[in-house]
């Protein structure tokens, strides 16, 4: 009879099993901090290191939030992942109204050299930059920095980060790469470029925000086997390879719901499974701690169960699912 925690278990086989957390829940809910401590060794802030989170005027710079989570995780033997230094959606109001593309670029580098600097030494590392391609594998045009800085912002981004923050490790984050396809080609000729060209960078975070069933709001599940030949590729250029927002949608699946949570419990494992044999799979995060708190519903519109824990912090077959890929 096994009853190691997932932590216990991630313990041993040296890596990280992280949730993504809010911080004023971290304060309050002392069923929520518990579980934490007792189940994972790395977290991630959900929102609280957000360019509108910490900097929410042009002079003005936020940190008490998010150092409330940098508090937690040394006081409990826990690494932080930081997220994200630059994110086309999480830029506030006060940056879009500024027309001159010299002082854009001004705060843009300031932002980052101000939020590294200040997490400097305390993070495992960072999402540098967060989903800067389309699905047709060219970059964003919706994104504002690529419209007033151009393409080279992103490897700017990580050459600032670097020079600040020697420690942390720099990912390039992205949703919808888990397998080959138009969108994860291009991250991937830009990695590679990057790691030739001597850019900083060590890491590359797989959202994996997946869904079972019709789904408009998430990606499909990806086969096991096709996700381990892209998270290879990946991890063969020196990558540190982390799964780093994951959630499974349930709701447009048919059946019961026992059903539904045993089926998303297969998903679990197997993602599991499959990174335990990418040799530089080193993390994986769930997008929140408990279906209670999940982004999912307000996203999609429905109720849904996508995490691994349930309304009442109790573990889901999910949970068990990865307590016995890691045994
Ligand atoms: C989401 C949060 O979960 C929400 O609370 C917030 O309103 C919007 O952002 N990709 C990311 C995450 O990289 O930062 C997003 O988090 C989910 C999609």
């Amino acid at each position: 009879m096994n009853n190691k925690t997932l932590r216990e278990l991630a313990n041993k086989r040296k890596i990280y099993i992280g949730a993504a957390v809010n911080p004023k829940l971290l304060e309050t809910d002392r069923q929520y901090s518990g579980l934490l401590e007792k189940e994972f060794n790395m977290i991630t802030p959900e929102n609280a290191m957000k360019f509108w989170a910490v900097h929410p005027s042009e002079k003005k710079y936020t940190f008490k939030n998010a150092d409330v989570l940098v508090r937690f995780t040394q006081k409990n033997q826990m690494q932080i992942r930081g997220h994200t230094l630059v994110w086309h959606k999480s830029i506030p109001d006060w940056v879009k109204t500024i027309h001159d593309e010299k002082k854009i670029k001004n705060i843009f580098e300031e932002h980052i050299r101000e939020v590294a600097g200040h997490f400097k030494e305390k993070l495992y590392c960072w999402d540098v930059v967060n989903e800067a391609f389309a699905d047709n594998g060219k970059l964003d045009k919706n994104s504002f920095w690529l419209n007033k800085l151009g393409p080279k912002h992103i490897e700017l981004a990580f050459r600032i980060a670097h020079e600040v923050d020697q420690n942390s490790k720099l990912f390039y984050n992205e949703w919808g790469i888990e397998v080959i396809n138009q969108k994860s080609n291009a991250v991937y000729e830009m990695v590679r470029d990057f790691t030739n060209q001597g850019v900083p960078i060590h890491g590359i975070g797989f959202q994996m925000h997946v869904g079972l069933g019709k789904n408009q709001m998430a990606e499909d599940v990806p086969e096991p086997g096709k996700l381990a030949i892209n998270l290879k590729r990946f991890s063969d250029l020196g990558l540190e390879v982390h799964i780093t927002e994951m959630d499974v949608q349930i709701q447009g699946l048919l059946g019961t719901q026992e059903e539904r949570l045993c089926a998303q419990a297969r998903v679990y494992r197997k993602i599991l499974e499959t990174c335990l044999h990418i040799p530089n799979f080193r993390a994986l995060i769930q997008w929140g701690v408990t279906d209670k708190f999940s982004w999912i519903p307000s996203l999609a519109g429905k109720p849904d169960a996508p995490l691994i824990f349930d309304e009442n912090y109790s573990p889901k077959p999910a949970y068990y699912a990865l307590i016995e890929a890691l045994a």
